[in-house]
């Protein structure tokens, strides 16, 4: 609950509403990405075997998008926050505008768009935040593919970020429609007496038990919670 500098832990779960804002689409909203593309088509190890062309062009344009983006005043507040606390954001998305934004520490559940992995080997992974192109291989000569969780493959760090959920004071979702496991039901390990919050415009999945919903924009919503967090954690050190 508390790390070596006396901050108290907030973990922060966020999916792609926090950066809609930026810019960039969502999966499951009206515009979403998966309303105008087929995931078996995009997002799954076969369709990349079937046709890699297709699946590094989809990827590509996401890159330069995400690259284009700039964070926003949602996740500027989450970095300003670590002052005061110990704050670990625990990510569904791809692009680094947590990173940029200042956060120090973000667990990424379903990769990196600005990484490259070899296509035989996941655990061989690169910085990579230029085109993906058919002939770039690995060092094992494989085909360079996109460090990303494709459906039906495993998420990264989920047992890192469950134990960081565990010893959460407070954890806060931000902008996931909560549709997709394992990485939602993360937030069913928060601790009983930690104080559990999510934002979103709405949940498509179920609500977990004790967590109080706010519905409303991440920019709007976010920036207010953390003031009133910071104002809390500075008085409760001055008493
Ligand atoms: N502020 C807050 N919430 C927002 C905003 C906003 N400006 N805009 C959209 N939202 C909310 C929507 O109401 C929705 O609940 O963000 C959520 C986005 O849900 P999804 O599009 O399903 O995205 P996400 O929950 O991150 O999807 C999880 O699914 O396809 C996979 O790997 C992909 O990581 C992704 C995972």
């Amino acid at each position: 609950m508390v790390n070596n500098l006396g901050k108290r832990k907030i973990v922060v779960f966020t999916g792609a509403g926090i950066s809609a804002e930026s810019g960039l689409r969502t999966f499951r909203d009206g515009d979403g990405l998966w309303e105008s593309y087929s995931i078996h088509e995009l997002a799954t190890k076969d369709a990349f075997e079937r046709n890699p062309k297709l699946v590094l062009s989809f990827y590509n344009q996401r890159k330069v998008a995400a690259k284009n983006a700039q964070p926003n005043k949602a996740h500027i507040a989450l970095a300003e926050l670590e002052d005061v606390y110990d704050v670990v954001i625990i990510t569904q998305n791809v692009d680094d505008l947590h990173e940029r934004a200042g956060s120090s520490k973000v667990i990424h559940l379903h990769g990196q768009l600005n990484r490259a992995q070899s296509s035989i080997e996941p655990s061989i992974t690169y910085d990579w935040d230029k085109r993906i192109e058919i002939g770039q291989y690995c060092e094992l000569n494989s085909q360079l593919r996109p460090n990303i969780v494709w459906f039906g493959e495993p998420v990264m760090h989920l047992e890192e970020a469950r134990e960081h959920i565990k010893s959460a004071y407070k954890v806060l979702g931000v902008g996931s429609s909560l549709s997709v496991q394992p990485a939602a039901s993360l937030l069913n390990k928060a601790p009983f007496r930690a104080e559990k919050t999510l934002v979103s415009l709405e949940i498509k999945g179920k609500i977990p038990f004790s967590y109080k919903f706010m519905r409303g924009k991440a920019t709007n919503v976010v920036p207010v919670i953390c003031k009133n967090w910071r104002k809390l954690e500075v008085n409760s050190k001055c008493t």
